[in-house]
């Protein structure tokens, strides 16, 4: 690739964010996710930041007036009709206005504005945000570790963002589906079945859905008895990250009560942490908090321990170790799941491919804990998949092949951000 390869990808990837643009939020890809969602949002955010900051600060602004009273930021706005995506508004059954799904989603939020400030030095903006910032962060903490143990539940795979993850197998097994009924999902009228979640998945999504429903997306309810009750080591390990730069944030602009809240819930997720790391596996794992079993896998998430914070040498030496056996395994690093397990599956979704969001959390861990090689190795691995492939969803490890969605916002904020070296050269000067 030379320069002008970069260039010209750079002009390819912002005109995706600019095709996919609905003027005050981004959708994910046409057709696929007509609306807006919630971590796609703070991610595409850090792309129109090398163009054009205020775009960026408007995506997140927009994604924050559809927060909660209870600080609840939910995972989908539809900030307008589509018959196109199921299940739609009518199904979740919220009641808000803007109409939302009832679930939220990784709160990658936090770290992007303290980005965007860094860049742009816009104190009035980033004040603003880090109060409804740390009102959703509350609510994790209060509504997701009611016993304050330091790690928050997920009450659906889709909070996770990576939503037919093995990790959820075992306890979604549990979840009751005869109530379910029929109906009819939308996503394989645009995706081969065979790269979206199985239909027996599917039926358990919907059954979440009902029970959150039926308790009116109440809090105390949910927590009381939800089928699904399951600390991700993602999101813990993402929430983590986020109070921390939350925390430094606030500290600049001078909030100091914020920044000490803010740290508090950092220090007691750092410990909370702790309890999802498996000797037998050397890693961080998910954990099923009904039942106090571990996930017997690695997944991609566990490397986002990385992008938490620091990794203590005893944790970190056998990670690194296993990381590279990973990717010694594939052609592109770095698979959403352990490449030698029997339920890896190259091209479905969670269950292998290669995603550039994860990618560039995972690489900005790992330079963060001085594994700059490593880092550099996923960028250009990120690189090689998009200048192949596409602007697509995601990519098979093995093949490059692009599946899911085309012409995808995150993947082409990511680019931008993080993967071209001269992306931020192009960019539309700002008045
Ligand atoms: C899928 C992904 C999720 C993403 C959404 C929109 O549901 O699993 O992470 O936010 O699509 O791109």
């Amino acid at each position: 690739m030379n320069n002008q390869d970069y260039i010209e990808l750079d002009r390819q990837a912002q005109s995706i964010l600019t095709l996919n643009d609905q003027g005050n939020y981004t959708v994910p890809t046409k057709g696929l996710y007509p609306f807006q969602w919630n971590w796609d949002s703070a991610l595409v955010a850090l792309g129109y930041a090398s163009f054009d900051t205020d775009r960026a600060w408007r995506e997140i602004e927009t994604l924050m007036r559809a927060q909660w009273e209870s600080g609840m930021v939910p995972h989908i706005v539809f900030w307008q009709d589509d018959e196109g995506y199921f299940p739609g508004s009518k199904e979740w059954g919220t009641h808000h206005s803007p109409p939302t799904s009832g679930i939220t989603q990784p709160p990658v939020a936090a770290t992007i504005v303290r980005k965007l400030y860094e860049r742009s030095g816009d104190k009035d903006r980033a004040a603003k945000l880090i109060d409804a910032l740390d009102k959703w962060h509350q609510w994790f903490a209060t509504a997701r570790d009611p016993e304050q143990r330091g790690l928050v539940a997920i009450i659906h795979p889709w909070e996770s963002g990576r939503d037919n993850l093995p990790d959820w197998d075992k306890p979604l097994s549990f979840v009751d589906t005869s109530e379910v009924g029929t109906y009819q999902r939308r996503d394989t009228q645009h995706i081969d079945a065979d790269q979206r979640p199985s239909e027996t998945d599917y039926d358990r999504y919907m059954a979440l859905v009902r029970f959150g429903r039926d308790r009116n997306w109440d809090d105390k309810a949910i927590a009381a008895d939800s089928p699904f009750w399951v600390a991700d080591v993602g999101i813990n390990a993402i929430l983590r990250r986020a109070e921390y730069d939350l925390a430094c944030l606030a500290e600049t602009l001078g909030n100091t009560q914020l920044a000490t809240r803010a740290h508090q819930r950092a220090k007691r997720l750092e410990k909370g942490f702790e309890g999802l790391w498996s000797d037998e596996l050397n890693g961080y794992v998910s954990l099923d908090m009904h039942r106090n079993e571990k996930a017997q896998n690695l997944s991609a998430g566990s490397w986002l321990a990385f992008y938490a914070g620091h990794v203590l040498p005893d944790h970190a030496e056998p990670m690194i170790a296993l990381l590279n056996s990973w990717i010694s395994q594939v052609e592109f690093a770095i698979p959403s799941f352990d490449p030698s397990h029997e339920l890896f599956d190259s091209i479905r979704y969670w269950r292998g491919p290669v995603w550039a969001i994860i990618n560039w959390m995972i690489a900005d861990g790992l330079a963060q804990n001085d594994h700059d090689a490593l880092a550099e190795r996923v960028r250009r691995d990120t690189e090689t998949l998009i200048s192949t492939a596409g602007f697509y969803e995601y990519f098979c490890p093995l093949t490059a092949k692009g599946g899911g969605g085309d012409s995808f916002s995150w993947t082409a904020a990511m680019w931008l951000a993080w993967v071209s070296p001269t992306s931020e050269k192009t960019g539309i000067q700002e008045s």
